[in-house]
């Protein structure tokens, strides 16, 4: 069975799906490699270094989509910007393809794929499970993109993160917020503890508070007690109630704290706007907002996606490619993901899509062309993506990252 890894063609992405030390391995379970050239250049991957471990190179965008049984990328397929074609129009007939495909909204790259009878896996479909905890690639990027936030802020920002006493004078230690205590807050509350700043965090969902403490930050509580945990330990929507309490402590804290990092999700909803214009313009000047939810909606009323805007003095910084800033080590990760899910599928010599699996129901999006995504309901005695399991696996490899 041959995988074929294009290089990537969203303009600025730097990733890339299939490192040279993953080649090694998926050769071991028994896969040929293509790599398109080039396609490792921005993660800092040689072709003579997938050479090295035993991949092929192939030339040319429509030859690699057109060479092997599975493609292997990081971003959904899109209209190739060089080519002029949508790269889902490339993939050969009855050819499959693994990659982060969010299907929910992007059905017209869903029916094209269908059209080519393809057979697609989406990535970010893979139940949060503790089986799967090896291939969750959303929680890999979140992990750095927390702790990218923080290098970005640091990077603003024109002081400090740790506080020092000099013979000059002293210097105080940077303050930062964290909203959002998830893969990306604990990370950036990790980063920037590493760093040497004050951190406090707040999150909805009481169950990370030890989490918080754990890792040298502070937990901000709210007299309004309301359990945030919704549905197989997600995040659930506050009440009106609890949302006025919680922006009320975020407008005194805007106006103590230098650097706000804002992860707060629920999942199918639009980001929650917690910070306000007004709580922007209460922040010292010389502040720095990091909006990791940006590509959602935004947590700040002010966040310009993709961009970084100065208002009332404050930077704030609505990226939406922080893994991508991290290439080389986003692209380890991810591609240790795909690894591992291609192992689980059995390798290349017992490879097999298991409906009665949780992971290939979860993540298989078309089989042989045939949408059967969404997954049914699973029942309520199989569904336990325990979140304090997932959290406590991700916080001791985010701190040892870290
Ligand atoms: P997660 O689900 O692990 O964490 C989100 C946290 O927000 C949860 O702990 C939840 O309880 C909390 N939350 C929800 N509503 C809240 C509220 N009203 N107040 C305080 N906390 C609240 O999500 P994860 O994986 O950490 O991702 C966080 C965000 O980062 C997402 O929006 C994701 O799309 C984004 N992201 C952004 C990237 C970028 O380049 N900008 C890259 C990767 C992820």
């Amino acid at each position: 069975m041959k995988l074929a890894v294009p290089k990537e063609s969203r303009p600025g992405e730097r990733r890339v799906a299939v490192t040279p030390e993953n080649v090694s391995r998926l050769i071991k379970m028994g896969f040929s490699v293509a790599i398109e050239h080039d396609a490792g250049v921005g993660a800092a991957f040689g072709d003579d270094d997938y050479v090295a471990a035993g991949a092929e190179i192939v030339i040319g965008t429509r030859e690699i989509w057109q060479t092997g049984d599975m493609v292997l990328k990081v971003q959904p397929p899109a209209i190739h910007p060089e080519l002029g074609v949508h790269e889902a129009d490339l993939l050969r007939e009855g050819g499959s393809l693994l990659c982060f495909l969010y299907p929910g909204k992007n059905t017209d790259v869903i029916e094209k794929l269908a059209a080519r009878k393809a057979t697609a896996i989406a990535v970010d479909q893979i139940p949060r499970i503790t089986r799967a905890q090896k291939m969750d690639a959303l929680s890999s990027m979140a992990n750095i993109a927390g702790y990218r936030a923080v290098v970005e802020a640091a990077s603003f920002y024109g002081r400090f993160f740790t506080g020092q006493m000099t013979a000059a004078g002293r210097v105080p230690a940077a303050k930062v917020l964290v909203i959002g205590a998830g893969v990306a807050g604990l990370s950036a509350i990790g980063a920037a503890r590493g760093m040497g700043a004050i951190v406090r965090a707040f999150d909805t969902r009481p169950t990370v508070k030890e989490q918080v403490k754990s890792m040298g930050a502070d937990f901000i509580e709210l007299d309004v007690k309301e359990d945030g945990e919704g549905a197989g330990g997600y995040a659930k929507e506050m009440s009106p109630a609890f949302i006025k309490a919680e922006m009320e402590m975020f407008a005194a804290q805007a106006k103590d704290v230098d650097i706000i990092i804002t992860t707060a999700l629920i999942p199918n909803r639009p980001a929650p706007v917690l910070i306000t214009e007004d709580m922007v313009k209460g922040m010292k000047k010389g502040s720095v907002i990091v909006d990791l939810a940006a590509e959602n909606g935004g947590n700040c009323a002010l966040t310009d996606s993709g961009n970084v805007v100065e208002r009332y003095g404050v930077h704030i910084l609505g990226y939406t490619d922080l893994p991508s800033r991290l290439a080389p080590t986003a692209s380890l990760l991810f591609g240790n993901n795909l690894t591992h899910l291609l192992a689980d599928l059995g390798g290349a010599s017992h490879f097999h899509l298991d409906l009665a699996d949780e992971i290939v129901r979860g993540a298989l999006v078309l089989r042989d062309g045939e949408l059967i995504w969404p997954p049914p309901p699973r029942p309520p005695a199989a569904l336990p993506p325990d979140p304090k399991a997932v959290a406590a696996a991700i916080t001791p490899r985010t701190r040892a990252i870290i």
